[in-house]
């Protein structure tokens, strides 16, 4: 269908994971990586893309208006995937405002330019956090009512409510997903598994909140770049799609596996302050995405978690230019003391 894709937030965990794969394993499409390079932003994990002629990078953000149009007026944009997005919960606690600003803003941004350009294909990347928590039983299903209970998820679940209002209002084509827990390459180590990697390779303490026995429902992110390009590429416009990995674990039972991977000890491990609002239990009921499109996680948790972990390993000067520098005055703020 599409030819030009803006992905926004391409130089993001996933996003990086999503563009090489494009290049990749969809040659031809052209990709137009508009990203503002925040914290999270990260072009050197790139490098490789830089002279693919399926790849451009645009310096931007999301919520400036003339950035998003001047990306689509240079290389004739016709699609737009959204991943960018502030991502963090434990950051929106803190500092909600900026989470607001892009997550909500920055979609109604992008949905405009989508209207003024005549766009063909919005894609907005979401989370099954817009759903709140889950007692011991149960999965979210699209028809899930909508609970969002960080800062974070509220924002994402306002600009799903933005992203319907624009196709039900303004025919916009329009699809959202909403995935679980991603894990793999490149992902910054504020998020749980790359900051136990990177800390137990220091044999530094893994702090496990609370009790650590809340749930998530982990996914390759190889799976759900496969999964994003089958709902932009054949999904009905206005539709939802949730997409899991069937695989749930809670915190204890997922550090201890790394650990033992690692060859370090439990006694890593350090309960600290549970964070506030924490959702106990994430399941995502995907069986949508299999009957309508065909989609299935390929990657069993066992085979994901060590080509995370050796990909880790093996790239440890991307571990220690990312823990460089402000990662430290975060880190510090956030778990001195805890
Ligand atoms: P990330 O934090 O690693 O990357 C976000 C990217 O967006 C960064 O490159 C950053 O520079 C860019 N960005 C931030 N603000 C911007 C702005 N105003 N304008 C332009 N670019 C901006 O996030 P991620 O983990 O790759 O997540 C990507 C998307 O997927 C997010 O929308 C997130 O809500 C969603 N999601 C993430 C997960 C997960 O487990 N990581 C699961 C489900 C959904
Ligand atoms: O479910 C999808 C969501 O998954 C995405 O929408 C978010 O962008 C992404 O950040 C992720 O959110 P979580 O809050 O679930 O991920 P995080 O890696 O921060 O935490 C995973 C679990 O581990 C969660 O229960 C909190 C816990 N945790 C996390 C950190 C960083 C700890 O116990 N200790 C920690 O230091």
């Amino acid at each position: 269908m599409s030819k030009t894709i803006l992905v926004a937030g391409g130089a993001g965990f996933i996003g990086v994971n999503f563009i090489k794969f494009m290049l990749r394993e969809n040659p031809g499409v052209k990709i137009v990586n508009f990203d503002a390079l925040t914290y999270a932003g990260n072009l050197a994990s790139l490098a490789d893309c830089e002279n693919n002629p399926d790849y451009e990078f645009f310096h931007g953000d999301i919520r400036n208006d003339k950035d998003v149009a001047s990306a689509i007026k240079k290389y004739n944009v016709d699609s737009i995937i959204n991943f960018a997005a502030e991502s963090h919960v434990d950051r929106s606690i803190d500092g909600p405002h900026v989470f607001l600003d892009t997550n909500i803003l920055g979609t109604y941004t992008l949905l405009q330019a989508a209207r003024d350009f005549g766009i063909q294909r919005f894609l907005q990347v979401s989370t099954d956090e817009v759903y709140g928590s889950l007692g011991k039983e149960g999965m979210f299903t699209e028809s899930t009512s909508i609970k969002p209970n960080s800062p974070y998820s509220a924002s994402k679940a306002s600009a799903d409510h933005l992203v319907r209002s624009w196709h039900k209002t303004y025919d916009l084509n329009a699809v959202i997903t909403r995935c679980s827990n991603n894990y793999g390459a490149y992902q910054f180590p504020e998020k749980m598994i790359p900051l136990c990697i990177n800390n137990a390779r220091h044999n530094n303490k893994i702090p496990v909140y609370g009790d650590g026995m809340q749930v998530r429902d982990w996914l390759y992110v190889y799976d759900h770049c496969t999964a994003i390009w089958a709902v932009f590429d054949r999904a009905a416009p206005g539709e939802v799609f949730n997409i899991g990995g069937n695989n749930e674990k809670t915190n204890l039972t997922l550090v201890n596996s790394i650990l033992a991977m690692l060859g370090k000890s439990k006694g890593l491990i350090q309960f600290v302050k549970d964070r506030p609002g924490h959702d106990r239990r994430y399941a995502i009921d995907s069986s949508k995405m299999k009957e309508k499109l065909g989609w299935e996680p390929s990657v069993t948790f066992e085979q994901g978690i060590e080509k995370t972990i050796k990909w880790y390993m093996d790239n440890q000067a991307w571990l220690d230019q990312v823990t460089s520098g402000d990662y430290q005055n975060y880190y510090k703020q956030m778990y001195h003391q805890r």
